[in-house]
């Protein structure tokens, strides 16, 4: 799907406006290079008005020497006939006035025609994972893990994330992160047969860090009109565009989270050292293996697991009759970050549970994933890598 890349979220939010439902935004040209190398189906990029002149024509320079298929576009605030020659020999497809949406949306059906003429309309297979987060206990951890799970999978934004608050009549995942959502699954109610990429785009709220959030509708009681026909649907229509769905869930099996583990590829379990959340994640294990729910994709976590209460996680292991993947001891700092609304792998990358968030989030994407800033042997692209990006295809499920 077309990227944009500008280092203002603003700019950014308006020019994915006029972009094609499904379009993403990053906030710089190493960014962009690590979407590229690891989105062989890429067709176009644009290149914000906030970039530099510089940077934007040595971008152009790089796209037209290395991956010829993918068009670039420059969306500039003035069109200076000196830029427009410096533009167009270093290979840009199109320069359109940064408000003109209607030029914008014109070059990048152009690039689309250009790539399916090189490419074939298929393009490139795409793979697509969904990953939930699960407790049978309220508290216990889940928002806060899902929301720095679903930043650390973006990898500041080479990877295409939308976090879904599934806990439909609490949910707190757009208060966490301190969004304000206009729209919520509430509006999707009803399109159980209709839901299709386009309208689902149009419900969603753009965190600044490259995630995308589905919110959970704002009030209780609008949890018993979302069917399970429609949850489905949601999972189904996010994986046609998505790197990574990642679900926060209600702490029951409730027949909307029950729906949406039967989509989940990796389910995230999370436990503490106390004995009733022990007890309960054992009963929701059973429960797990009596409904066959992802039997070999499991992952322990246990939060806050360096508490003095007597119980270790080799004894938790025992109990569980499963692995600890992760542990993350209890921390003030993460309570703070969450508070001040920049979540701990973003406001502290060094602290231990970032660290710890993106050991498993790479264990769940079965790819590197750096701390930020840091170039990943997957994230640093070669132009050699990036001429031959066309022959990592990707699998659609
Ligand atoms: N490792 C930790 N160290 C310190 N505080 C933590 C840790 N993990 C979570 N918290 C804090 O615990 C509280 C509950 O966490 P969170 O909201 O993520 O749980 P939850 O399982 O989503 O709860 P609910 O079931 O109500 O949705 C929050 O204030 C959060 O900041
Ligand atoms: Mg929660």
């Amino acid at each position: 799907m077309p990227v944009v890349v500008d280092p203002d979220p603003m700019v950014v939010e308006s020019l994915l406006a006029a972009m094609p439902a499904g379009s993403h935004g990053v906030e710089s040209i190493d960014r962009l290079n690590a979407w590229l190398s690891s989105h062989a189906d890429e067709y176009v990029v644009v290149l914000g008005p906030t970039l530099s002149d510089e940077e934007s024509i040595s971008t152009c320079e790089l796209l037209r020497t290395t991956t010829p298929a993918i068009s670039a576009v420059l969306a500039r605030e003035t069109m200076e006939s000196d830029l427009l020659t410096k533009a167009m020999k270093a290979g840009a497809r199109d320069v359109v006035h940064a408000t003109d949406t209607g030029a914008l949306t014109e070059a990048i059906g152009r690039a689309y025609q250009l790539f399916v003429a090189l490419r074939g309309p298929a393009g490139a297979l795409h793979i697509s994972k969904v990953i939930s987060v699960f407790s049978p206990k309220g508290g216990v951890g889940k928002t806060t893990l899902s929301v720095n799970l679903a930043l650390a999978l973006t990898d500041k934004g080479a990877r295409r994330v939308c976090l879904v608050d599934l806990d439909l009549a609490f949910g707190d995942v757009a208060i966490t992160m301190q969004l304000f959502p206009t729209h919520s699954i509430e509006q999707a109610i009803g399109a159980e047969e209709t839901m299709d990429v386009e309208m689902l785009d149009s419900l969603l709220t753009r965190h600044q860090d490259s995630l995308m959030v589905l919110a959970a509708p704002p009030h209780p009681d609008t949890r018993e009109r979302v069917s399970p026909r429609l949850v489905s649907r949601l999972i189904r229509t996010l994986r046609q565009t998505f790197d990574y769905v990642v679900i926060d869930m209600a702490p029951a099996f409730d027949e909307q989270v029950l729906t949406a583990l039967d989509e989940t590829d990796e389910v995230v379990l999370i436990a503490t050292l106390d004995v009733p959340t022990l007890k309960n994640v054992k009963v929701a294990v059973e429960t797990f293996d009596a409904l066959h729910i992802a039997k070999d994709n499991r992952h322990l976590v246990l939060n806050r697991a360096d508490d003095e209460v007597g119980i270790n996680a080799d004894k938790v292991e025992g109990i569980l009759g499963m692995p600890v993947t992760a542990q993350i001891s209890s921390s003030t700092e993460v309570a703070a970050a969450t508070n001040a609304g920049s979540p701990i792998v973003v406001s502290d990358p060094e602290h231990q549970m970032s660290v710890a968030i993106r050991q498993l989030a790479t264990g769940l994407a079965g790819q590197i994933i750096g701390p930020p800033g840091s170039e990943t042997a997957e994230t640093k692209p070669t132009p050699a890598a990036k001429a031959d990006s066309g022959s990592r295809l990707r699998r659609r499920k």
